[in-house]
């Protein structure tokens, strides 16, 4: 039981039921209609990167699927649908010629969402890096925010007449300390001074593409950015403050606020001078954002090194030998209380509403939107005379929780405007490959066909109800 299972499901009129995706985890056509390689092409065919050997080249083949993925989004019932472009599907080897496929291929899906009611909200950036920004030192060469900012131009010039809401990047922490730093992500380098100056740089590509799709944009859409909160737990302050700075206010000080906060700044003295910031540089990223998109799954648990210890854990990713934290590295991740998803990720819904809470308190004035938030189960298909079935419960009695915990955020004066599940379709959960499944559609990837899971039905039930009230 969980105080959570008493709380009905209301949410406010206009509130935003959907699901999102991302271009890497479920396109595949990867050399199809001119797309060139990201950075998650050559970091999964190399050898012990990715569990299994597994690759983006098919994946949940969407793009030639798109329509009746479509019409499956449509009987759900889902409001909104959040969805990623691949950069070198739309400019291929990250250049400035317009690959007229790739265009297609997001105009039609975004006519085809609107045709059937459903909100459009695009991605620029989730992860896929063109190889050749990679080549040119990727997001530790300040160029590559300037190269973002043309992209989303383009991006916006293309489908700004249509688009209801951009979100520039999905969770920086992961493309700087995960890719730069830990190498648990591509593009898999171990460098603690230039992950930092890849958040820096990230930060610019936001501020700059925020500025870039209001010039662009024909529609007015609604601007954001989505981070990864992290929410540290434990008794020991400093640990917690120290997590809190790395991960969550190295993007929201600069994005939200127009400053880098001292503590980050001291706490990443021996590691970096941060003189890649560059005069006016703040002034840049600091734009007035229509929502912050918060993706959250579960907590960490935290306390300062005493030298002894075993170190637990690096945030639930393979440590590989890097380190996600850059300068704080003497921090350890306890093991925490289950129960437990598939991912060993622990399942913590009151921790979701605190954080709401707590956004809603350091940023008074800005709605906020769920742009993830979901799990990863080892599900089992069963066989009935109607058709094949997925008996989630798990995944079901997870969503129950968090949306319940998502109303009660709502009751303490939280301005929620949306919740998007993840993901809609089982995918490349990245490093795992295809061994985890976030799905609330299973994919089967021997016939890619897609069977609505129980969660799936469950949504769209809430979203029916939710409907028939209003
Ligand atoms: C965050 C990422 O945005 C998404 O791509 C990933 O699959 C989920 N979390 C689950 O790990």
């Amino acid at each position: 039981m969980s105080r959570y299972d008493d709380v009905p499901l209301q949410f406010p009129e206009g509130f935003l039921f959907g699901s999102a995706t991302a271009a890497f985890q479920i396109e595949g056509a990867a050399a199809e209609d001119g797309r060139t390689p990201s950075i998650w092409d050559t970091f999964s065919k190399t050898p012990g990167k990715v569990w299994n050997g597994d690759n983006g080249d098919v994946a949940d083949d969407h793009y030639h699927r798109w329509e009746s993925d479509l019409d499956l989004m449509k009987e759900l019932g889902l409001a909104a649908y959040r969805f990623s472009i691949s950069w070198s599907r739309l400019l291929p080897n990250a250049g400035s010629v317009v690959n007229p496929k790739g265009a297609d291929f997001y105009s039609r899906l975004v006519d085809g969402l609107l045709e059937r009611g459903i909100r459009p909200i695009a991605t620029l950036y989730h992860w896929d890096l063109p190889q050749e920004l990679e080549d040119n030192d990727g997001w530790v060469n300040r160029e590559t925010s300037l190269r973002f900012a043309d992209y989303a131009s383009t991006a916006a010039g293309l489908l700004g007449d249509r688009v209801a809401a951009w979100t520039t990047l999905n969770e920086p922490w992961c493309s700087a300390y995960l890719g730069y730093g830990s190498a648990s992500h591509a593009p898999g380098r171990t460098e603690p001074a230039n992950a930092l100056a890849a958040v820096h740089h990230l930060n610019l590509a936001h501020g700059l593409g925020v500025q870039a799709i209001r010039a662009a944009a024909t529609n007015d859409p609604e601007l954001s950015v989505t981070l990864n909160f992290h929410v540290p737990l434990g008794d020991d302050a400093e640990a917690k403050r120290r997590i809190d700075a790395l991960a969550n206010r190295a993007f929201t000080s600069p994005m939200l606020l127009g400053r880098y906060d001292d503590d980050l700044l001291e706490d990443t003295r021996n590691v970096s001078d941060w003189s890649f910031v560059q005069d006016g540089d703040l002034a840049q990223i600091n734009q007035p954002l229509d929502f912050l998109g918060v993706n959250y799954y579960s907590t960490v648990t935290v306390r300062m090194w005493d030298g002894e210890s075993t170190r637990a854990r690096n945030d639930g990713h393979k440590d590989v030998g890097g380190s996600a934290w850059p300068g704080s590295e003497h921090v350890d991740f306890l093991p925490q209380e289950g129960p437990y998803t598939d991912m060993g990720w622990n399942i913590a819904p009151d921790s979701l509403e605190d954080l709401l809470v707590s956004l809603s308190e350091q940023f008074p004035d800005q709605p906020l939107v769920i742009t993830e938030n979901g799990a990863a189960f080892a599900d089992e298909v069963t066989v009935t005379p109607e058709g094949k079935r997925v008996h989630d419960a798990d995944r079901v009695q997870y969503l129950k929780r968090h949306f319940a915990a998502a109303r009660c955020a709502i009751d303490r004066g939280v301005d929620l405007r949306g919740y998007m599940v993840w993901s809609l379709f089982d995918n490349f959960e990245w490093g795992y490959g295809y061994s985890k499944r976030f799905g609330i559609v299973r994919v089967d990837y021997d016939t890619q066909e897609r069977t609505p899971k129980d969660s799936a039905l469950w949504l769209r039930d809430l979203v029916k109800a939710h409907a028939a009230r209003s």
